[in-house]
């Protein structure tokens, strides 16, 4: 199946495109560091052609002390030389961009690190000019300035005693807040971008973004009073450009908010990157390691309001999995027996839908979650958990459960290229360990098994392009209440398509409704027909209006 390339000059072209997220640090190691690198993207750009994405967003790759992955950028415009040169990057650009492959460069416009000459300026006196681009309360060592926690643990204030205040970060303590209502700090900002622009980037995504408009002393983090001032600014004066994607990272939209930053007019960004559906299985009011049992209809009517509420008014991302969240297939699927069917049938529900797919590195060979023991994880976030509850009197048990089901470290193995050592990734040690499994689950193995995941992503993505309904049918939820069975339709003036979903282990009950009775199967994960849904069976069935 030939690959449809999308014209990324044109407004819009990500609405049509499926986006491959790449965490560099796990990709391929070309230099047995253990560690990932540019040049080892390179010598699989093949691989991604092959599955047909349309772009890469591009974890952190720029300069980093890499307290947190990269994610504590300390120079916006440098490679970080664990991952290479700044000429290794520009190869990448083009080499991607002849297979029509755009490059997403992955920006922490919220924060740096605390390394970053801005912030090491900042430190040396009040008066100096980078001061004010980081976020300062004044104070006494023994009274921060409020409560308020960080995402990591702890305060969120930490106190600097030459300069007598503290400063504020949302994330680690080598994460300094940047201070948007700088202007200076703004416009700096923009410059980062047009330098990223200038080297032929497809787009951006942005870490965090909805949270740059803080206002600490009202202890507001997200959807600032000034947030789409900034979005508006920061769309006018650095992505002019026509046909460049932005993709906001925002934890606290919902669909209200979502439809401003994703505005059709693209006066904001072009797409979000919520949650909601996300923490649907975590216990009300406390937080993501306090696991709350699943219930399909609550997921169905999740993303029911998100394709409903932004039809026609904004654009969302569609994901299961990225670099901080548990493998899918571990979760709502089932990574034994039905590994591969569930990780078929979680795939079509999800591409289905209207908005941008992602896939995460991985998910299109089924990679599952792993169980290590605590000193093997490298993420500051497990460790910082670990010691919190430990000191809160929490069972170490309960606190592993927590931290194998939801730890950000089982989304950061190493990708599983073949059966060999390391699954091929590195000569070396790899950073974190390779997943066990990868003896059965890697990419030689899939692209030799014209039944596995990976093929049936690359109809996938193929189908988005070929078939208006994808892009652009009205969506319409089938049986709510149903606790099996996830199922809906898209429809446009043209033709219909019905999207049949098995999310149990066990045989279900659907009927088809008259209309689809004699419609073409696009995709299916079962080879035979049969009256009753078999264990994570799924479908799309399509007909034209004549
Ligand atoms: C969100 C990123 O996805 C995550 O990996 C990071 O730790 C935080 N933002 C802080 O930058």
């Amino acid at each position: 199946m030939a690959n449809v390339i999308l014209d990324k000059s044109k407004r819009g072209w990500w609405k049509s495109a499926v986006f491959y997220e790449l965490y560099p640090k796990s990709f391929q190691d070309t230099t047995g560091s253990g560690v990932g690198d540019l040049r080892g993207i390179l010598s699989r750009l093949d691989y991604l052609e092959t599955l047909g994405i349309d772009a890469i967003w591009l974890c952190p790759i720029c300069a980093s002390p890499q307290v947190d992955n990269g994610y504590d950028i300390s120079d916006f415009c440098a490679i970080d030389p664990m991952f290479g040169t700044m000429a290794d990057m520009e190869e990448l650009i083009a080499e991607s961009g002849k297979r029509g492959i755009g490059i997403l460069i992955d920006l922490t416009l919220n924060h740096t690190s605390n390394q970053h000459v801005w912030f090491r300026e900042a430190l040396k006196s009040r008066d100096n000019p980078y001061h004010d681009y980081y976020v300062w309360r004044d104070g006494t060592p023994d009274v921060p300035p409020n409560d308020m926690r960080a995402t990591f643990g702890g305060s969120a204030w930490t106190y600097v005693p030459e300069l007598g205040q503290w400063y504020f970060h949302q994330f680690a303590v080598e994460q300094p807040d940047l201070n948007w209502e700088n202007p200076m700090l703004r416009r700096e900002l923009y410059d980062v971008i047009r330098f990223w622009v200038s080297k032929g980037v497809a787009g951006f995504r942005l870490d965090v973004i909805d949270q740059i408009a803080k206002d600490p002393d009202r202890k507001i983090t997200a959807n600032g009073p000034r947030l789409h001032e900034y979005f508006r600014e920061l769309s006018r004066e650095a992505l002019l450009e026509e046909g460049l994607v932005t993709v906001g990272e925002a934890w606290g939209a919902d669909t209200q908010r979502a439809r401003l930053y994703s505005a059709p007019d693209g006066s904001e960004l072009s797409m979000v990157f919520q949650f909601e559906h996300i923490g649907l299985d975590q216990q009300p009011g406390k937080d993501k390691w306090d696991l709350a049992p699943l219930s399909l209809p609550k997921l169905k009517d999740c993303f029911r309001r998100w394709q409903q509420e932004l039809y026609g008014t904004g654009w969302n991302s569609l994901f299961f999995n990225n670099h901080d969240l548990p493998r899918i297939v571990s979760r709502w699927g089932e990574d034994g027996k039905y590994r591969v069917e569930s990780a078929k049938m979680l795939a079509t529900m999800l591409h289905g839908m209207q908005g941008t797919p992602y896939i995460y590195q991985g998910e299109e060979l089924g990679m599952t979650n792993i169980r290590l023991p605590l000193e093997q994880y490298q993420d500051l976030e497990i460790h910082n958990l670990f010691r919190e509850r430990s000191a809160q009197g929490y069972d170490p048990q309960d606190v592993m459960e927590s931290i194998w089901a939801r730890g950000r470290d089982n989304a950061r193995t190493p990708m599983q290229w073949t059966s060999g050592p390391n699954a091929g990734f590195t000569t070396g040690t790899p950073w974190l360990p390779v997943n066990e499994n990868y003896r059965q689950i890697n990419a030689e193995a899939a692209l030799a098994d014209p039944n596995s995941i990976f093929y049936y992503y690359q109809k996938l993505i193929a189908l988005r392009k070929r078939v208006p309904e994808f892009r652009d049918g009205s969506f319409t939820l089938l049986c709510p209440e149903d606790e099996q069975v996830f199922a809906y339709t898209r429809d446009t003036d043209g033709g219909h398509m019905l999207v049949v979903c098995n999310f149990s282990g066990t045989e279900a009950a659907f009927e088809i409704p008259e209309a689809f009775r004699n419609a073409e199967v696009l995709i299916t994960n079962y080879e035979s027909e049969a009256e009753i849904l078999r264990p994570y069976e799924a479908k799309i069935l399509h007909y034209k209006k004549i």
